[in-house]
């Protein structure tokens, strides 16, 4: 058996996607280890969530940084010293600099909530909502030095078109998100991602 990949959650907030990736971690159905999540916000709900499964947290403040590059070389120091294979950003509200994702190419992932390239930015599901959209969904991608636009590992779509507010619209996406997020992840953790330019290959289960 390779080693396990040893993957780096960045969050901000509650969490929901990193505790489901640490408990697919545990339960085996990634075959990884959660090396470190990383808050930019020390009041993020996550991190107790990530110490009470056991794994180390770390809080960053950006705004104890003068720049952003000199936040992103500090935390790119961090990942190495932890030697982590994997970044996975879990709604961490934060823009990369190209320190750091040309530190770790292809190897920082996004879930994003909708079908990207459509809705990207901040609130995309307020996003979908208002624009009326009858379907809407999640997008898991490698991040590059563009707001959401890396390449594309997954995506599913999931009807909206009955939901009545804003709110049901992210409950019914972050459902897709949580089957996602750990899909692709186990992928990359099994060597099956194969990046080609914009085009992710996933390669057949061995
Ligand atoms: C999710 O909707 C994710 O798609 C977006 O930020 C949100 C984070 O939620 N990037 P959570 O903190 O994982 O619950």
């Amino acid at each position: 058996m390779p080693n396990r990949k040893r993957i780096a959650i960045l969050i901000s907030g509650r969490g929901s996607n990193m505790v489901n990736l640490l408990d697919a971690c545990s339960n085996g159905s990634i075959y990884g280890r959660p090396v470190v999540v990383i808050s930019n916000k020390a009041k993020a709900a996550g991190l107790q969530k990530a110490a009470e499964r056991g794994v180390e947290t770390l809080v960053m403040r950006h705004r104890d940084y003068d720049s952003r590059e000199d936040y992103d070389k500090a935390l790119v120091q961090e990942l190495r010293s932890r030697d982590v294979d994997l970044i996975c950003l879990a709604g961490f509200m934060r823009l990369l600099s190209p320190v750091f994702i040309h530190a770790f190419v292809n190897r920082i992932m996004n879930i994003h909530p909708s079908l990207l390239p459509a809705f990207p930015g901040l609130d995309a599901q307020e996003q979908a909502f208002d624009y009326g959209v009858k379907v809407s969904g999640a997008t898991v991608h490698f991040v590059d030095e563009h707001l959401d636009n890396g390449p594309i590992i997954l995506q599913k779509a999931v009807d909206i078109s009955d939901c009545t507010s804003r709110e049901e619209v992210s409950d019914r996406i972050l459902a897709i998100e949580h089957e996602l997020y750990p899909q692709a992840v186990a992928m990359f953790c099994d060597d099956r991602l194969d990046v080609d330019f914009r085009r992710v290959n996933i390669k057949p289960i061995n």
